[in-house]
């Protein structure tokens, strides 16, 4: 299997566990690529946020552990970008935060294994991720832009996320496997698509 990042990356065995693949990260950035700012919700080590700023001129990158923040600093160093993004240790439900956000994107990548100490354990409803996904979709919504990528598990349907109206999933694989699901909710899309990517 290729390595999941082409640099050295500074995270703990939890957050390089949850991070999302360089590839697979580079894919999202090159689809967003139209927009120049965005948002990220629980950027963890800041593996999507340094793909996502070297295509974009500003992203905000929020997760509520320090820890991850201060090595996603030093990750966003490795690859060059630090300029780009600005990092901030906070809750991504804290609607005082989202509020001074400006971006015309938003991506959000909540812990599909929810509360659960086993992170391969994937959990199957919206509230059940942590923060649940259904809060930080209306309020990134609400406060930041109509404009929302989340990264979900593949226990996650359509049915699952029918109350946000259609959308675009793609099925990642990653080594040989079907690894997670990026769902696209833009207005322009009019109904659902599926569609399975390989890397
Ligand atoms: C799937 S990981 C993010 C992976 C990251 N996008 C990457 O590619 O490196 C989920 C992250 O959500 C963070 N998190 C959980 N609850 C949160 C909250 N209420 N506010 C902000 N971040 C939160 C965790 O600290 C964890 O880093």
């Amino acid at each position: 299997m290729q390595n999941k990042f082409s640099r050295d990356i500074r995270a703990d065995e939890t957050a390089y566990y949850l991070s999302c693949p360089e590839v697979v990260a580079r894919h999202i950035a090159k689809q967003l690529s139209i927009f120049r700012t965005c948002v990220e919700l629980c950027c963890g080590v800041g593996m999507l946020s340094v793909q996502l700023a070297k295509v974009m001129n500003k992203v905000y990158a929020v997760d509520k552990d320090e820890k991850n923040i201060e090595n996603a600093r030093h990750n966003a160093k490795l690859y060059g970008v630090t300029d780009k993004i600005k990092f901030i240790a906070g809750d991504a439900l804290d609607e005082k935060l989202l509020r001074n956000l400006e971006a015309e994107v938003a991506v959000l990548d909540p812990d599909w294994s929810g509360i659960s100490e086993d992170k391969t354990n994937h959990v199957y409803g919206l509230d059940e991720t942590e923060p649940s996904l259904r809060k930080l979709i209306n309020l990134a919504k609400g406060h930041i832009t109509e404009k929302i990528v989340a990264r979900i598990p593949k226990t996650f349907v359509f049915e699952t996320l029918k109350e946000f109206g259609p959308c675009r999933i793609e099925n990642i694989f990653w080594g040989s496997r079907m690894r997670f699901k990026v769902a696209y909710f833009f207005p322009e899309i009019k109904e659902n698509q599926e569609e399975d990517v390989y890397f």
